[in-house]
This record gives structure tokens, C-alpha cells and sequence, in this order.
């Protein structure tokens, strides 16, 4: 079989262009993909809830001091530091297309001297070939319209005998209690938004297979669950979900894409209030993983 590519990636056609004064984000970079969730508050409560151990489980006992670690998508940055700690005093670079998530990375940054962040684009990332032990990507790949391509460059990037990490969600998979008509709406209609943007809102089933056609000879592929069934989780997820039906990308492209209405977006929000404050409620997401070499 040929050696898969490994030079550096390509740029995109231009959807939109964006530029920023922060110092780290003089580089002016490209957004190719429209990202579905956006970056309201509700979406980003929604990420910054994510840990290491709670979103990362996979990659843990891959992660030494010392190593050097790039996380691709790193909107908010809580995952980044969470990485960093485990493989201080190894450097660390968290980034992401987003302006809006670079600046929230920034504000959590408490270990200037080991974490940077900065605007970058996975498609074609400003770093030398096999220049990091660890690449990793939570919850990115299913926002792009090229994973595969995504995941050649997270290749070449990483050092040889390094390692490549994603975890996607599969929205598919979600499961929940009880039942609820508008809960399997909000479902559907994730799922119109997210293909119409160019995304797969099931990526976590593909991973193994996008990775092996990204070139990766080595790949371990398994999964895990976030669950709320409990008083205060349930709060938190239907609460978030119920503001980001109606104030985030999620109702302004629901909308635009003709796909519904204030009307019905308020009465999925609405009955994701309902599910929060149900005492049996159970909601569980399945994510399928990668760690990928070679
Ligand atoms: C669902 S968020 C995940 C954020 C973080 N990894 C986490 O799990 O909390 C996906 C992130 O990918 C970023 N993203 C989308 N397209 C990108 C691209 N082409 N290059 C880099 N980041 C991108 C988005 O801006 C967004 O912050």
C-alpha cells in the first residue's frame, strides 16, 4: 500500500475570513465550516462542564509528563488544561477557529508558561510535520465536512510512535427517559442542522473507519457514556439544552434553514424543562473514540 500523504494540508475554498488583535491571534485564519452549536453562553456552560476524566477517559493512561500535546477544537479550553496538568511540564497548544473560544481558553489559562492558545484551522495547522506526542480532538470531527482530511493532518503532526486521539458523540445513540415526542424532534432537527451544515452528528460510529482511511495503521477504537439521572445533572443538561433550542446557533439556524418555527423551538425548550424536573428522567449520550498511530 503507498505511504499516505504527510505533508502539510491544503487550504480550503474561503467561506468567511476572520482576524483578530489579541497577540496570539494575529494570524489571520479561515473558517471553511459553518460550526452548528456557535458560541452562546448555553453552548459553551455546555463545555465548560467538560473534564479530563469526564470526556478523556480514553486517552488518560497515554498521557506522561513531558509529552507535548496539541488539542484540536479546543473551544473553552477546560479539557486543554485538564491534558495539561497530566503532562506537565510538557508544552501544550490549544486550538480552535473560533476567536470567540480562543478568548475564553485564554481566561482559564492558569498555567501561562506550559499552555498557549491560538486561532488555527484543523485542515491546515501551523505546525511542522511530527512535532507533538499527543494530537487530540474532542467533539470536532462531526462539525466538519472532511474528517478524514482533518485527521490526515492531525497525522502529520504527530510524532512518529505518538499518538492521535478523537471522541465524537453519535446522536443517533442518545437515549432517554422518559418519553417525550418533542425530545425526539429535537433530535431530528439536530440532526437536519448538523447534515446541513456539512457535518455528521453520528460521527462517533465512523471514527475507526475515518481514521483508517486518514492513513493510521494502529488504531484502538472503543466508547463511553455521559449520563444525567440525577436532581442536579438533569437540571444542568435539560436546562442548557432548553436555552440553546432557543438563543443559540441551534434556533437562529433551525429558522434559517426553514426547518422550524419560534413556535415549536419554544415548545421543545419547554419540554426539555419538563424532562429536567421529572424525577425518573434518564438521559444518556454514547461517543465512540480512537487512539490512532502509525
Ligand atoms: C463542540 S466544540 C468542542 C470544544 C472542546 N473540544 C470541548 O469538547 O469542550 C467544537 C469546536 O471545534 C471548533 N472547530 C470547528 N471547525 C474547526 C476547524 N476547522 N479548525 C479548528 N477548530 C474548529 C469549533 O469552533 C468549536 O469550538
Amino acid at each position: 500500500m503507498p505511504e499516505p500523504e504527510r505533508s502539510g494540508g491544503e487550504q480550503r475554498g474561503s467561506e468567511r475570513r476572520f482576524t483578530t488583535t489579541h497577540p496570539e491571534h494575529e494570524r489571520t485564519s479561515r473558517q471553511v465550516d459553518r460550526y452548528s452549536h456557535g458560541h452562546h453562553e448555553s453552548v459553551l456552560r455546555s463545555h465548560r462542564w467538560r473534564t479530563a476524566e469526564n470526556s478523556a477517559g480514553y486517552l488518560l493512561p497515554q498521557l506522561a509528563p513531558g509529552q507535548t500535546l496539541l488539542d484540536v477544537g479546543c473551544g473553552p479550553g477546560n479539557i486543554t488544561m485538564d491534558l495539561a496538568a497530566r503532562v506537565a511540564p510538557g508544552t501544550v497548544r490549544g486550538i480552535d477557529a473560533a476567536a470567540d473560544a480562543i478568548q475564553a481558553a485564554h481566561a482559564v489559562n492558569d498555567r501561562p508558561e506550559q499552555v498557549r492558545f491560538a486561532i488555527d484551522d484543523v485542515y491546515a495547522l501551523d505546525a511542522p510535520d511530527r512535532s507533538y506526542d499527543v494530537v487530540h480532538a474532542h467533539q470536532v470531527l462531526q462539525h466538519l465536512s472532511d474528517p478524514v482530511r482533518a485527521l490526515r493532518e492531525m497525522r502529520r503532526v504527530v510524532k512518529t510512535g505518538g499518538v492521535v486521539a478523537a471522541r465524537d458523540a453519535d446522536y443517533s445513540c442518545f437515549s432517554w427517559a422518559p418519553l417525550d415526542p418533542l425530545l425526539t424532534r429535537w433530535n431530528e432537527l439536530y440532526h437536519a442542522i448538523a447534515r446541513r451544515n456539512q457535518g455528521e452528528p453520528d460521527a462517533g460510529r465512523f471514527l475507526l473507519g475515518w481514521a483508517q482511511q486518514a492513513g493510521f495503521t494502529d488504531v484502538v477504537a472503543s466508547s463511553s457514556t455521559w449520563t444525567y439521572a440525577d436532581p442536579e445533572s438533569r437540571a444542568w443538561w435539560g436546562g442548557l439544552w432548553a436555552d440553546r433550542v432557543e438563543q443559540s446557533s441551534f434556533a437562529t439556524q433551525a429558522v434559517e434553514y426553514g426547518l422550524s418555527d419560534a413556535t415549536e423551538l419554544a415548545s421543545i425548550a419547554a419540554a426539555w424543562r419538563n424532562w429536567a424536573e421529572q424525577p425518573g428522567g434518564w438521559y444518556a449520550v454514547l461517543h465512540g473514540e480512537v487512539l490512532a498511530r502509525g
